[in-house]
């Protein structure tokens, strides 16, 4: 079985600066050596964007020697935090598709990955979108997934989560984007953006998303502001790929995980 760790808005700053009182390099390192020692069988990190917190150099620069002498292979993606340029800069032998878009397809024996970009607009435009260029190669890429399940990951998600001011900075042409999912069942597509753990199907598209290991999103259905944030336990996803399907774990970091059986009972 191949097992696929998910990380998703780090949100790496520069040294010292901190997000809600929070430093994410330290809450990164947190999960990364929480999922490395857990999980050395894992076959795939996947990042999934929102890899820093202003999109600079020296930002992808931290993260990039958090990384070093990495043991599983990284594929990182990007989010409405990040800016293509200057992650390029830094991570040079990143996956990017003809037009330099930043993401690629990888080839399981049952699974096929796909990782997209739904950057859109300059920093600070925090809405994603798909272009046609990119729908194109998204219709492309799951046209060819040759009998293959399709696990899709984008970090805006392509519908609404019931968080108003995350809504309104998601994925714009969302409707688009899940028809065309919706076109083969098996599709599951994972998301971040939000920094909660949340599951749901949308217009027939079956869907998870993971917290961040830093930050994490509040759950206020009221309230437009998107930059409410609550100091919970980061976390990171553990995806179980089975030869027909897929399972979704969430993984709290950063408390003791101290295992315990229960005397008084023989399961939970
Ligand atoms: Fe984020």
């Amino acid at each position: 079985m191949t097992k696929i760790i998910v990380m998703t808005d780090i949100h790496i700053t520069k040294k010292r600066n901190k997000i809600i009182g929070l430093d994410p390099m330290e809450r990164f390192q947190n999960a990364y050596t929480s999922a490395l020692r857990d999980h050395p069988d894992a076959s795939l990190i996947i990042l999934m964007g929102d890899l820093t917190h202003h999109g600079r150099p020296i930002q992808y620069q931290r993260l990039r020697d958090a990384l070093h002498n990495c043991p599983i292979p990284v594929l990182p993606m990007l989010g409405n935090h990040d800016i293509r340029e200057a992650f390029r800069e830094v991570f040079t032998d990143a996956p990017a598709d003809e037009a330099g878009f930043v993401q690629k397809i990888i080839d399981l024996p049952h699974h096929r990955l796909i990782t997209i970009d739904t950057k859109d607009g300059p920093f600070g435009h925090h809405a994603g979108r798909l272009c046609a260029a990119r729908m194109d190669w998204l219709r492309a890429a799951l046209a060819g997934a040759d009998g293959r399940i399709p696990l899709v990951f984008m970090h805006h998600p392509p519908f609404k989560t019931g968080i108003i001011g995350m809504d309104n900075i998601n994925l714009e042409n969302g409707d688009d984007v899940l028809d065309l999912l919706a076109q083969d069942p098996r599709v599951h597509l994972f998301c971040g953006h939000i920094h909660r753990t949340i599951s749901g199907s949308s217009r027939g598209v079956a869907w998870t998303m993971f917290k961040s290991p830093c930050h994490q999103g509040v759950l206020d259905f009221l309230d437009p502001d998107s930059s409410l944030s609550v100091d919970e336990p980061g976390a990171y996803g553990v995806l179980l790929l089975t030869p027909d399907g897929v399972v979704a774990h969430s993984q709290d970091v950063g408390f003791t995980h101290e295992i315990q059986r229960d005397s008084g009972s023989a399961t939970h």
